[in-house]
C-alpha cells in the first residue's frame, strides 16, 4: 500500500494547516474557556471547500479523495479538536449518511448548503436509554396517512444547537425494534423541533453538544433516508465512516501534543541541559512517535479501504481504537513532560488531554470497537 501523499493531498494538508494557524489558533484558549464555537472560522472552511472535500461536485462537493478529507480533519484537530469533531460529524455522519443512503431529491435539496458551510448537519441516534445499545431507541415516527409524526428526545448531539438539519433515527414500527427503525432528514425549522439542555463538558468545550427534542414534528415521506425499516443498517454504515473521522480527530490531537512536547524538550533547560538530553524523556518520545506512526498507517489504510470500495467496518473500528488511544496516551505524557507548565492552559496540552478522552468514548466506545472487530473474527 502506497502512503506517499499525492500533490493534491499535500496541498490540501498545507492549506488546512495554514487555516488552522490563522483562524483557529489565536482564539482556541478563549473558545475553550467560554465554550464558544468559532462559527466564522467554520464558515471559512466551507468557503474554502473543506466541508465538502470528499463528495461529488454535483452535490456541491470538491470531488477529492477520502484521505484528503482525513488529512484535513487531522490538521484542524491538531489545533482545535472541537472544530475537528464538528467538521467530522457534519461531513462523515450527516452528509456521509445522505450520500450513502438518501434519494437524489434529498441529496440535491440538502447537501449543497451543508457542503459549502452555509448550513450545518448533525446525527441524532443516541437517546438516554440507547447509547452503546443503539438498538434501544424509543423515538417514534408514526405514519398518520399524510406525514410521519416524530416524538422523542435525542441526547449528546454534537452540533445540536448549531445545526440546521438533523439525520434522525426513529421507530416507524415500534413492535419490530431494530427492523422497525427508519432514518429521516429533519429540519430544525420544522414546528416541534427544539434544542434541550446544552451540555457543560470536560473537553471539546467549544463544540456544541445538546439534547434535541421532537414533539409532534410532521416530516414528509420524501424526507425518509433509505427504506422504511432499514434505518439501523443506515446508522451502522454511517458510523463506519464516522469512526474514520473520529480516528482523524484523535490522530490530530496526538500529533498536536507531540509537536508541543518536542519543542518544549528542546527549549526547556533544567540541571544545566535541555530536557531532551535526559534519556528517559528522549526514549519516551521515541515510543510515542512509534505509536503515532502505527496509528497513522491504520487510519490511512481505513481511509483507502473506503475510497477504493472495500469493506471498511473493521479497519475503521481498528483505526478509531488506535488513534484515540494514541490521543489519550500522547496528550497525557505531554502534560507530564511539561511538568507544572503542562497543567497550565497556555501550553495547550491539558486541553488536548481533556479533548482526547471523549474520542475514546463517542461514536462507539473503544469497547464497542472491540465488539465490532471480535464479531468479525468469530462470525
Ligand atoms: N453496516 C451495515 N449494516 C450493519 C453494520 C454495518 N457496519 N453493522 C451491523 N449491521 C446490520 C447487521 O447486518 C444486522 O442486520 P440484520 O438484522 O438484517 O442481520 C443489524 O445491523 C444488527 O446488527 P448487530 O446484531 O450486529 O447489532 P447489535 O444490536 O448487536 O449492535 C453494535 C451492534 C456494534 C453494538 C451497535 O449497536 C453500535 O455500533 N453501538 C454503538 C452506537 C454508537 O456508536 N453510538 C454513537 C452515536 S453517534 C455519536 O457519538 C454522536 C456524535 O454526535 C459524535
Amino acid at each position: 500500500m502506497n502512503f506517499q501523499l499525492t500533490d493534491q493531498q499535500l496541498s490540501i494538508q498545507s492549506i488546512t494547516r495554514q487555516l488552522a494557524q490563522t483562524e483557529l489558533l489565536p482564539n482556541v484558549l478563549k473558545d475553550d474557556e467560554e465554550g464558544r464555537f468559532p462559527e466564522k472560522a467554520y464558515a471559512k472552511m466551507g468557503q474554502m471547500g473543506l466541508i465538502g472535500l470528499p463528495f461529488p461536485k454535483e452535490y456541491g462537493g470538491q470531488g477529492a479523495d477520502y484521505l484528503s478529507y482525513v488529512l484535513a480533519v487531522e490538521e484542524i484537530s491538531k489545533v482545535n479538536s472541537s472544530v475537528g469533531i464538528a467538521y467530522s460529524v457534519c461531513t462523515s455522519l450527516f452528509s456521509g449518511g445522505l450520500i450513502n443512503s438518501a434519494s437524489e431529491e434529498i441529496k440535491k435539496k440538502y447537501l449543497p448548503d451543508v457542503l459549502s458551510g452555509k448550513k450545518m448537519g448533525a446525527f441524532c441516534l443516541t437517546e438516554p436509554e440507547a447509547g452503546s445499545d443503539a438498538a434501544g431507541c424509543k423515538t417514534t415516527a408514526l405514519w398518520d396517512g399524510e406525514a410521519y409524526v416524530l416524538n422523542g428526545l435525542k441526547c449528546f448531539i454534537t452540533n445540536g444547537p448549531l445545526a440546521d438539519y438533523f439525520l434522525v433515527f426513529a421507530l416507524t414500527d415500534p413492535e419490530k425494534k431494530t427492523k422497525g427503525l427508519s432514518a429521516f432528514v429533519v429540519e430544525k425549522a420544522m414546528p416541534g423541533v427544539s434544542v434541550g439542555t446544552i451540555e457543560n463538558k470536560c473537553g471539546i468545550r467549544s463544540a456544541q453538544v445538546s439534547e434535541i427534542i421532537f414533539e409532534n414534528v410532521r416530516v414528509p415521506k420524501e424526507n425518509m433516508v433509505g427504506e422504511e425499516g432499514k434505518g439501523f443498517a443506515v446508522a451502522m454504515k454511517d458510523l463506519d465512516g464516522g469512526r474514520i473521522g473520529v480516528a482523524a480527530q484523535g490522530l490530530g490531537i496526538a500529533k498536536g501534543a507531540y509537536e508541543i512536547a518536542v519543542q518544549y524538550l528542546k527549549d526547556r533547560q533544567q540541571f544545566g541541559k535541555p530536557l531532551f538530553k535526559n534519556q528517559y524523556l528522549a526514549f519516551k518520545m521515541a515510543e510515542l512517535s512509534v505509536q503515532i506512526e502505527q496509528a497513522q498507517y491504520m487510519l490511512y489504510k481505513a481511509a483507502m479501504d473506503k475510497q477504493e470500495g472495500r469493506n471498511y467496518s473493521i479497519s475503521a473500528a481498528k483505526a478509531k481504537m488506535v488513534c484515540t488511544d494514541a490521543a489519550m496516551q500522547v496528550s497525557q505524557e505531554a502534560v507530564q513532560m511539561l511538568g507544572g507548565n503542562g497543567y497550565m492552559k497556555e501550553y495547550h496540552v491539558e486541553r488536548m488531554m481533556r479533548d482526547a478522552k471523549i474520542t475514546q468514548i463517542y461514536e462507539g466506545t473503544n469497547e464497542i470497537q472491540k465488539l465490532v472487530i471480535s464479531g468479525s473474527l468469530f462470525r
